[in-house]
């Protein structure tokens, strides 16, 4: 294993950076996994909505903010796993995998609850949580999707896009019939964008599971139900083009969807907007459990307090920051049913929570602006005495931003509840914290944080 220290990585300059499209397209695989999609989904579905825009002539502004509709369409939907879990008493995951397939037709809401609600409970906790989902059903669902549809289009807005595309984030389940949720809009009431993204979801998830005829007849059955039948018409057009059904899903289609206009015309992402883009990244991993609110922001706030402290090259500060706020983006690829698990996890379950780490590493290695932090924020639970993980790294591979980060990660899961046992008091956290030092924890970062917990525990004049 190769050493390194905290001066092989050189913070990267605005020049280097790529645009937008091509960060917000790396970030939607972490959605996708969200969402229990298979990675890609987003990326072939903006691809899908985007040839209806054409279709319906879209261009300019107009065309680009379809375009980051779609492909963000899913950018809330860490924030009501949580709750799935708690109301449908399911793994989210596949809760949200399998409820793509529900039509409006009462039978397969039926056959969806009594396959999925309490899957993995014991019999009567199973049985009165279907009763409980066949009684409260609608007031559920419109639940969880009006929490998804809300934050999604806050993010989108954090993102800085325009109110168009926080509009049509936020009315991606109405459907045309009035039948969608939360608002029950109907017809053109419904954001143009929310109509295309909504056709475009669909026909992408029918099409990855069964094919294009699937996709074509799934489309037609729900025109004028789900979908505006304008819209279908425009489907169908563009998917009878050469080529058009090839693309998804394709190997290519990420460097042919970077090439559409709204991709090319974006401007260039500089410094604030990276900062911009953690940020927000960073809250859609802390809205995912109850347990984990405002963790990420916490950790990079100390890490920011840390770096001051310890001097930490202050050009490199902000991207530590941004390190820090991501460190655990790869924990959307767990389910709340683990993340939140009242109790000891078994051994698979301890299993899938760990994988957390090397799927941080996939997510943010996937993204230029970003690679060369994935592998410093994926070793955050590793260890100096190696027996932490994914790698079982030694303390000459653990970088001095690494060790930062896990130790503000440490003592911000003592100073958390979680979900089996109360949070800790700062002063019990740093003695637990102290037992670690040189085993797991850096001796110069602990001390930093130390005098930084002090500080805030001063009361100021
Ligand atoms: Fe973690
Ligand atoms: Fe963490």
């Amino acid at each position: 294993m190769a050493k390194f220290s905290h001066d092989a990585f050189i913070a990267p300059t605005a020049e280097q950076y790529v645009s937008r499209a091509e960060i917000l397209g790396a970030f939607s695989y972490a959605l996708d996994i969200t969402q229990g999609q298979p990675v890609g989904h987003c990326i072939s579905a903006c691809w899908i909505g985007c040839q209806i825009g054409l279709e319906l002539g879209l261009s300019g502004d107009d065309f680009a903010d379809l375009y980051y509709t779609v492909l963000l369409k899913d950018v809330g939907c860490s924030s009501n796993a949580a709750r799935i879990c708690e109301l449908y008493r399911t793994d989210d995951h596949e809760f949200k995998h399998d409820f793509k397939f529900v039509t409006g037709d009462k039978r397969d809401v039926l056959k969806f609850a009594l396959k999925t609600v309490g899957k993995n409970s014991g019999w009567l906790t199973r049985m009165r949580a279907i009763a409980s989902v066949l009684r409260n059903g609608d007031d559920y669902a419109r639940e969880v999707m009006d929490t998804r549809c809300t934050r999604g289009a806050d993010i989108a807005k954090r993102l800085r896009f325009s109110d168009a595309v926080a509009e049509g984030i936020r009315g991606l389940d109405e459907h045309w019939d009035g039948s969608g949720l939360p608002l029950a809009s109907s017809g053109a009431d419904i954001p143009l964008y929310s109509r295309i993204a909504l056709l475009a979801q669909v026909a992408e998830i029918f099409y990855r599971n069964a094919g294009a005829d699937a996709a074509l007849a799934e489309v037609a059955a729900q025109s004028g139900r789900w979908f505006d039948p304008a819209i279908v018409r425009a489907f169908q057009n563009a998917q009878a083009k050469p080529g058009f059904w090839e693309c998804v899903g394709a190997p290519g289609l990420e460097p042919l969807l970077f090439s559409l206009a709204p991709a090319m015309t974006a401007d260039l992402v500089d410094e604030d907007y990276l900062d911009d883009i953690a940020a927000a990244f960073g809250e859609v991993v802390d809205a995912k459990s109850p347990y984990t609110s405002g963790h990420s922001g916490r950790v990079a706030d100390y890490a920011a307090r840390i770096a001051e402290a310890i001097d930490y090259p202050v050009e490199k500060r902000r991207w530590l920051v941004r390190g820090a706020l991501l460190h655990d983006i790869g924990k959307l690829g767990v389910s709340n049913a683990i993340l939140d698990k009242p109790a000891k996890l078994d051994d698979d379950e301890w299993q899938v929570m760990r994988g957390h780490a090397a799927h941080t590493q996939e997510i943010l290695g996937r993204i230029s602006a970003f690679e060369d932090m994935a592998p410093i924020s994926a070793a955050h639970h590793e260890r100096l005495d190696g027996k932490g993980y994914p790698h079982g790294l030694g303390a000459s591979a653990i970088s001095l931003e690494t060790r930062i980060i896990t130790t503000c990660d440490f003592y911000d899961a003592l100073t958390a509840d979680r979900p089996y046992r109360a949070a800790m008091s700062p002063e019990r956290a740093l003695a637990i914290m102290a037992e670690e030092v040189g085993k797991a924890i850096d001796a110069r970062c602990f001390a930093a944080l130390a005098q930084v917990v002090a500080a805030q525990q001063t009361p100021t004049a």
